[in-house]
C-alpha cells in the first residue's frame, strides 16, 4: 500500500474514532475524504472502536454505498427504482451502456475512466429519471442530456496531450 495512503487512513481514523463514535459515521467520513474505504482501514477502526475486524468488514460489505477500491474518474449512478423505471430508466441504462461501452454494476478495471452503478432512489422521484454523475445529482435525464453531461465530465478528466 502507498505509504501516504496508509498515513491518511491512520489520520482519518484517529480524527474520527472517538469514544462513542458511530462506525457508520466514520466510514462515511473516510469515504467522503478518500473516495472509498481502503481495506487498510479495517484494523485501526476495529482497534479504535473495540470491535472485531470481522464486524468492521461486515458493515463495510453490507452497505452497497461503501467502496473498497477507488472510484473511476467518471462515475455514473443511475436510479433504477420504481419511479425512475416508470419514466424510462431501463431504456436510458441501455443507452448509457451503448454510449460508454461499459456495463452497469461490474467491477471496473484498474485505470478505467468510467464506472456505471445502479442505485435505488435518489430522492428525486418527482423528477425521474434521476442520476448522479461524479456526485452531482441530475434529474429528468434523457439520453441526449446524458450525452451532454457525460461529454463534459469526460473532458474534465482527460489529460492534455
Ligand atoms: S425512484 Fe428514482 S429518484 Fe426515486
Amino acid at each position: 500500500m502507498d505509504e501516504s495512503l496508509a498515513t491518511a487512513v491512520d489520520q482519518l481514523v484517529h480524527r474520527h474514532a472517538q469514544p462513542g463514535s458511530s462506525l457508520l459515521a466514520i466510514l462515511h467520513a473516510i469515504q467522503d475524504e478518500l473516495g472509498y474505504v481502503p481495506p487498510r482501514a479495517v484494523e485501526p477502526l476495529a482497534r479504535a472502536l473495540n470491535l472485531s475486524r470481522a464486524e468492521v468488514h461486515g458493515v463495510i460489505t453490507y452497505y452497497h454505498h461503501f467502496r473498497t477500491q477507488p472510484p473511476a474518474p467518471v462515475t455514473v449512478q443511475l436510479c433504477r427504482a420504481e419511479s425512475c423505471r416508470s419514466m424510462g430508466t431501463e431504456a436510458l441504462a441501455q443507452h448509457i451502456e451503448a454510449h460508454t461501452g461499459c456495463h452497469f454494476d461490474t467491477a471496473h478495471e484498474p485505470g478505467a475512466t468510467v464506472e456505471l452503478e445502479s442505485v435505488y432512489c435518489l430522492g428525486q422521484c418527482a423528477l425521474s429519471p434521476a442520476m448522479m454523475l461524479n456526485g452531482t445529482l441530475h434529474a429528468r435525464v434523457s439520453p441526449q442530456k446524458f450525452d451532454t453531461l457525460f461529454a463534459a465530465a469526460r473532458k474534465c478528466v482527460e489529460v492534455p496531450a
